[in-house]
């Protein structure tokens, strides 16, 4: 059983945006991507732990700019063929602890991440990312809220309360896979003393986070 996380993503990345076809999240999925596309409209956007894509190519239909790194090469492939009509993206291979940032951003959109985090690293996460952003410049977290019937069960929750799932990837592979799910209270904790202007957005199946770096 695989317990790497990024070696994960590299085994799952044929097969990752099957998680974007379940019919029931359909409508959560387009009032999300009004909402980014509203956010970032005319901004220029660092894009962490892009993946594919997915929202690489909806933000981009309204940014000034994106640019879109992950630490795995063969999802940046994926998410590089996509198309693009503002001709507006780059995509760079970047280890979010192992960064420059340089230049800062004036907005920063990390999809699906947080609850790759072990809640003991959130400090220093947000902490990271906050120094890719100028300062006033926008940050924006997305990630999954549990829906029985809709998410795999947590089959496991260790000493610090991170939880785990198994999954298994289409070609019969068996992962224990970090994911922790925040809920608000805990989002506007971790953010305390770094953010301003925070908006939270509760839909379904997905929450969103808007703050401003200070
Ligand atoms: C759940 S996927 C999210 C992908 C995309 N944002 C989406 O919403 O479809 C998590 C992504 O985080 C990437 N990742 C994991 N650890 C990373 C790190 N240290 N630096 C950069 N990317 C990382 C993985 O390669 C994977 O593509």
């Amino acid at each position: 059983m695989n317990t790497d996380l990024v070696a994960y993503y590299k085994a799952r990345v044929a097969e990752h945006e099957k998680i974007y076809l379940k019919p029931e999240r359909q409508v959560d999925l387009a009032k999300a991507s009004e909402l980014l596309q509203g956010i970032f409209t005319g901004q220029d956007i660092l894009e962490i732990a892009c993946g594919t894509g997915y929202w690489t190519e909806r933000i981009a239909q309204t940014a000034q700019s994106i640019m879109a790194t992950d630490i795995n090469d063969a999802a940046l492939a994926i998410a590089m063929q996509k198309e693009y009509q503002k001709n507006n993206t780059q995509f760079a291979v970047a280890d979010i602890y192992n960064f420059s940032g340089v230049p800062k951003y004036g907005a920063l959109f990390a999809g699906f991440i947080l609850s790759h985090i072990e809640h003991q690293q959130t400090s220093k996460f947000i902490k990271t990312i906050n120094s890719f952003v100028k300062p006033g410049g926008i940050v924006v977290l997305m990630d999954n809220i549990f829906v029985e019937d809709s998410s795999l069960p947590v089959t496991e929750t260790d000493g610090y309360g991170n939880t785990y799932q198994m999954r298994t990837l289409e070609n019969g592979s068996l992962h224990r896979v970090l994911k922790n799910f925040q809920d608000e209270r805990f989002l506007r904790d971790i953010i305390k003393g770094c953010a301003g202007n925070v908006e939270y957005f509760d839909l379904k199946y997905y929450w969103v986070l808007k703050y401003t770096v200070v």
